[in-house]
């Protein structure tokens, strides 16, 4: 597809009013729907309606802000929901806390997961450290995970090998074919190995990584299964339970879009017992102390035993809310405008001279992030460059040598920007 036909794809250029008219769906616990005045899909030209879309985000408009895979805008309809609930509950002097059910149940539904299933934590790494942390693993046992990984998926491994002495055996992720990603993989496994863990999408070049199928090994293997899905929730949809996995970890504040400091860990409840809280207090178990015992703690037998004390209610409200914005778009359809938009990227900027892209071109890879470079320019020159010239906030990557530039495109980011962002890219380029 050329640049012109792209932009006729996305209807870009047709007038077409945003009719206000609220979308319809079902009104779950934090109900954003109400404050979401959206054209129905179809009935305005695509372009008319990603610009309402965007026009929900009060993102500063001189800004192309495309670091979602750093950290993603919230809302409005999110953030009056965070608000509104910071209000109430402090109208009331109140946690809050007795809301959490509603909020749990919501979230469960988004990631096909049972309620009981759900911790609401504060950001990715705290739900990796979870599991790290408790898993009961020994000095000698191995974790396998990719060199890729996000110092938030790799810091809590080499956290354990700090303190318990286990060993984190690394692969680097293929670009090229979900076969080869497994064969690596197979080849680290030992009689020691006890946990595979994967970035869902990579953070440095956007690999999407074949988790129902390294699901499937893992248990071949009889070993633990996690995911790190920073990238994941929001991108794409998908389903836990169908996946297989036996834990994941997300963000909200990034690709679900929810407040700053949100954070979903899932443990399969099936396994649920295995994993010992690292944190322990009110909500975690009955306290020695208030009850007949030998002082020693007791744990709930669901997810929530990793939840302790005193908890921004709103920051989990609009957790919820963020899931229902997605829900109330449509996530299949926020994948695809994301993905288009990223494919358009990699293919433009493939064709300017010394520009490799480093994300893959399999589709079965790839989704919303696209990793570029040239060896004209380092990458902190060219993040500059489109940062300060251009004011396109994207994300330099320094990891594993890669001297690259991280593109994010998501439900708020339109066609004319990804135009403007190939332009800048191409002079900043040439001009070098
Ligand atoms: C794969 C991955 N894991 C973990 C993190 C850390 O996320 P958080 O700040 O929510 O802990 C990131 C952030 O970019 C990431 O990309």
């Amino acid at each position: 597809m050329n640049r012109k036909t792209f932009i006729r794809g996305l209807g870009l250029g047709a007038i077409g009013a945003v009719s206000g008219v609220g979308l319809r769906g079902k009104s779950g616990a934090a109900g954003v729907a109400a404050s979401m005045a959206l054209p129905t899909y179809g009935a305005v030209s695509d372009a008319n309606f990603w610009r309402a879309v965007r026009a929900l985000h009060p993102l500063d408009p001189a800004l192309h802000y495309m670091n979602t895979g750093g950290l993603g805008p919230a809302s409005s309809p999110v953030l009056k929901v965070f608000f509104d609930t910071v209000n109430a509950h402090q109208f009331k002097s109140d946690t809050g806390h007795d809301t959490f059910h509603h909020y749990r149940d919501v979230v469960a539904e988004f990631f096909g997961a049972d309620s009981s299933e759900i911790c609401f934590t504060r950001n990715a790494t705290e739900g990796n450290s979870i599991i790290a942390g408790g898993l009961a693993l020994n000095e000698g046992d191995e974790v396998i995970f990719e060199d890729h990984a996000h110092p938030g998926g790799s810091g809590p491994w080499y956290n354990q090998r700090t303190r318990r002495g286990v060993i984190s055996k690394l692969f680097t992720p293929d670009s090229e074919s979900v076969e080869e990603n497994l064969k690596r993989i197979r080849a680290l496994i030992t009689p020691r190995t006890k946990v595979i863990q994967i970035s869902h999408v990579t953070a440095p070049t956007g690999i999407v990584l074949p988790a129902a199928e390294i699901a499937q090994l893992a248990h071949e293997h009889g070993l633990w299964f996690h995911i790190d899905g920073a990238q994941s929730a929001g991108m794409f949809p998908f389903d836990l339970h169908a996946i297989g996995c036996d834990s994941y970890a997300t963000s909200g504040h990034k690709w679900l879009g929810a407040p700053h400091e949100t954070g979903i860990l899932f443990i399969r409840k099936e396994r649920n017992a295995e994993v010992m809280p690292i944190s322990a207090g009110s909500y975690t178990g009955p306290i020695p102390g208030t009850l007949p015992g030998d002082g020693t703690m007791g744990y709930v037998d669901d997810a929530t035993r990793h939840e302790y004390a005193t908890r921004s209610a709103a920051s989990v409200a609009g957790v919820a809310a963020a899931v229902e914005f997605h829900q109330q778009i449509g996530r299949e359809r926020i994948a695809q405008h994301g993905r288009e938009l990223a494919l358009h990227v990699h293919a433009e900027l493939a064709k300017i001279p010394t520009v490799e892209v480093l994300t893959p071109t399999n589709p079965a890879l790839r989704a919303s992030i696209t990793t570029f470079r040239t060896p004209k320019l380092g990458y902190s020159e060219i993040f500059g460059q489109l940062w300060k010239d251009y004011h396109f906030r994207c994300r330099p990557v320094s990891e594993q040598g890669l001297d690259a530039v991280r593109v994010s495109t998501h439900l708020f980011n339109t066609a004319e920007e990804v135009e403007a962002l190939i332009a800048a890219v191409h002079d900043v380029v040439t001009k070098a």
